[in-house]
């Protein structure tokens, strides 16, 4: 027997709890697990190991036309790859995410990585959860369970500062989530989620809470979908 599809797209701004809460849900319902965030950091990355500077938009988009960009949609082990070098770690160096928004901004290489991205879903037998920004919206708005992440920027801030150490400056983070909540506003609404979309507010919540509140959502759908 086939198992029945069942896409779940969460969307948020950064340190909402997006992607410990995607894993959980992919490890606990066994479904695939897609960082879409990743896939344009690997972009972003390639572009500045090539040399690029950042206002060569034509360069970008030929080199994510021309990419060989591979991403694990294991939970638990993340791999991402581009042109045979494997960037897992690297993608997440502070000099990626201070260029990835201008990646992420150029509509060709959103309309490039789209593709790819409901290729991967597609690939998977749409049983996957999906997270990055577009997800609900524009990736996979026919997903079974859409949701929109959110938290107060002190907690982003404060779970943020957690992940990148103790001797991590606070203003420096505090800095960093506010320019990127900015670069993020050109790609995508968190105030107002679109219709369907079910808000799930973390700043005051174990990741396992949201994951309970999600698997609710999961256990109301109709089985003949
Ligand atoms: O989630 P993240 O911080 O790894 O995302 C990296 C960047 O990619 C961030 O600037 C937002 C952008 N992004 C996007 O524009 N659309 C997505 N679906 C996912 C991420």
């Amino acid at each position: 027997m086939v198992s029945q599809s069942l896409v779940i797209a969460i969307d948020g701004p950064s340190g909402s709890g997006k992607s410990t809460t995607a894993r959980l849900l992919a490890d606990r319902l066994q479904l695939g697990y897609l960082d879409t965030g990743a896939m344009y950091r690997a972009v972003a990355w390639e572009y500045l190991n090539s040399g690029g500077t950042a206002g060569d938009a034509d360069a970008i988009v030929v080199l994510t036309r021309e990419a060989d960009l591979r991403i694990s949609t294991h939970p638990a082990n993340p791999l991402v790859t581009i042109n045979g070098h494997d960037v897992t770690t690297a993608i997440r160096d502070p000099r990626v995410s201070a260029s990835v928004s201008v990646v992420a901004t150029n509509p060709d290489v959103r309309r490039i990585l789209t593709k790819k991205m409901r290729e991967i879903i597609a690939a998977h037998h749409r049983r996957i959860v999906v997270e990055g920004r577009d997800i609900t919206t524009v990736v996979a708005p026919d997903a079974d369970v859409r949701i929109l992440l959110v938290a107060d920027p002190e907690a982003r801030v404060a779970r943020r500062a957690a992940e990148l150490g103790h001797a991590v400056d606070r203003h420096a983070v505090t800095d960093q989530v506010i320019r990127r909540d900015r670069d993020d506003s050109t790609v995508s609404n968190f105030t107002d989620a679109s219709e369907g979309v079910v808000v799930i507010d973390s700043t005051f919540q174990l990741p396992e809470e949201v994951v309970a509140q999600v698997l609710r959502l999961v256990d109301t759908l109709p089985a003949d979908r």
